[in-house]
């Protein structure tokens, strides 16, 4: 650490001091707050030192927090006039989501706090901005082309990369997460760009360098959330220290990477036939500045959510031979029923369609490590929520899809179970309102990829878990892994997932 970085430290030490001592003295106002009594109300000041403390194992505080309030929501008391709101009720999220959305929007906070990474991309942007992305993008994803589009790109790169990585690596240990993110990158790439970057399977490439920057990017920028007193970011950014360079330096990579495409599609005077997401926003002269903001935030949305789905989808099915032996059964069906040999790699849309378990057992793992676990808005006027919490003006107000997930009030009491029966209708995987399960978000910024996720997700999981069987190694004396969270937009396994994997013989059944 350089001795400019020790004295900031050392001043960040004495200014929160400082601050909880003055927090201590405004407690008061708690006892006149109109959220009590019946809230969980929490100071920031008393807080402090418990979020401090917390701030590494985040979501399952949040969560012990959220499931001894009486209508799991919470009040979170900072310095000033402006405080967040905390929920894990499906009330509350149906109201801020759907009722009275044009009331929840990002919010400047929000905004700024990613607005180095991502701009004025679809994931930062409200109002007018936000609705041209998405009425532009909808009609791409609602295409039939877009679906097969993706069922070829995805067959492509299991066909051509991701089995053959899998099958050299067998005996050996692999980590699965950076495989997964790989794979989704290249996909998302292509689906975005009509780039390949061949991140998988190669290392050391251009490609390579551009998904590492990106990762780096997304993971920084997160941590912008966990300052307890934004000002501190700003002064390192301001001073160009710690994580705030290393920022920069990663934004200033994806940027050289994305403007580099852009400029030469723009020049290349695009063809008729080429149908990628790029392609229908140059079509509609915006800046290059914007079009690299947009292609951005769908790299972020392809990439980070169905890898991290699927990494916890693996490491909750290599304790569970139950399950996967439901799903090997639910896959020889499937290929019985269509006279589908093994040697044929991968299934067809409809097939896909028909896997009812699979589709269960991958959203049971959504439920309890959802990829995006919390997301935040800001409030436009003064409002009460469906519960009754009092929410101000420019106040947070954030669900909590995690806690959601672990919820007796919505789940049961055995919520804290992994049991993808739970989705089964006869045979049949059921949907869930999204208002209880917001997993792909809800209302008019409901996610777009979602059925494209579920495509990608399947496809992979059917053609791994019939070839391979997965142990997952345990690191030093520990006979169980658990994976720690690692915060970054989206839920990861901080030191990866490695696994040890054994081709299974093809008379597997
Ligand atoms: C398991 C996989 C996925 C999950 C859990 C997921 C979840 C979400 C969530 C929670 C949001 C709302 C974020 C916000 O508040 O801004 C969102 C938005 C979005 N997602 Fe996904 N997503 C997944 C996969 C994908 C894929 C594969 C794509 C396509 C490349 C995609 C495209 C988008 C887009 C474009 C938005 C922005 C919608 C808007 O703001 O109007 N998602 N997704």
């Amino acid at each position: 650490m350089s001795t400019l970085e020790e004295l900031f430290s050392f001043q960040s030490l004495i200014f929160l001091l400082l601050l909880s001592l003055h927090l201590y003295l405004t407690y008061s106002y708690l006892r006149n707050s109109p959220n009590k009594p019946g809230f969980k109300t929490y100071p920031m000041v008393g807080a402090l030192p418990e979020f401090l403390n917390n701030r590494h194992r985040f979501l399952d505080w949040t969560t012990r927090v959220l499931r001894n309030c009486p209508t799991n929501t919470s009040v979170f008391w900072r310095p000033g006039k402006v405080h967040g709101i905390i929920t894990a009720n499906p009330l509350n999220v149906e109201h801020m989501l759907k009722t009275n959305f044009h009331n929840y929007p990002k919010g400047d906070r929000f905004i700024q706090l990613l607005q180095d990474f991502l701009g004025q991309g679809i994931f930062n942007s409200d109002a007018d901005l936000w609705k041209v992305q998405r009425k532009a993008a909808s009609y791409e994803f609602n295409t039939k082309s877009l679906r097969n589009f993706v069922l070829e790109n995805v067959v492509v790169e299991i066909h051509t990369r991701l089995l053959p990585i899998l099958s050299t690596g067998t005996g050996s240990v692999v980590d699965l997460q950076d495989v997964l993110e790989r794979f989704a990158f290249d996909n998302v790439c292509k689906l975005a760009f009509n780039v390949d970057p061949a991140c998988l399977g190669s290392n050391g490439t251009t490609g390579a360098e551009f998904m590492q920057a990106f990762e780096d990017a997304a993971t920084l920028s997160s941590g912008r959330f966990m300052y307890a007193f934004p000002i501190f970011w700003r002064i390192k950014r301001f001073l160009g220290l710690g994580s705030e360079r290393r920022l920069k330096e990663a934004i200033t990579t994806v940027h050289k990477f994305a403007d580099n495409i852009i400029r030469s599609r723009m020049e290349a005077k695009p063809e008729k036939s080429e149908q990628d997401l790029l392609s229908r926003f140059i079509g509609n002269e915006n800046s290059p500045e914007f079009l690299r903001d947009i292609i951005i935030s769908f790299i972020l949305a392809g990439r980070d959510s169905t890898s991290s789905a699927l990494s916890w989808f693996f490491w909750i099915l290599s304790s569970r031979p139950d399950v996967e032996q439901s799903i090997l059964k639910e896959l020889q069906t499937i290929r019985e029923r269509y006279g589908k040999k093994i040697e044929d790699i991968t299934y067809s849309f409809n097939q896909l369609r028909e896997m009812h378990y699979l589709q269960a057992a991958i959203s049971e793992a959504m439920r309890l490590y959802p990829p995006v676990p919390v997301d935040m808005k800001a409030c436009l006027k003064e409002d009460v929520l469906p519960d009754g919490t009092f929410v101000g003006k420019d106040w947070s107000v954030t669900y909590h899809t995690y806690a959601m997930g672990r919820m007796e009030s919505i789940w049961g009491n055995n919520c804290d179970q992994y049991m993808p029966e739970r989705w089964l209708e006869e045979g049949v995987c059921r949907q869930e309102s999204a208002f209880r399960f917001p997993i792909f978000h809800a209302g008019p910024r409901m996610c777009l990829g979602k059925d494209m996720a579920y495509i990608q997700m399947k496809s992979i999981a059917a053609t791994v878990i019939e070839r391979f069987h997965m142990e997952v190694v345990a690191d030093g004396d520990d006979d169980k892994f658990i994976p720690q969270h690692l915060l970054s937009l989206t839920l990861r396994m901080k030191n990866g997932l490695p696994v040890r994997l054994t081709q299974r013989q093809i008379d597997i059944y």
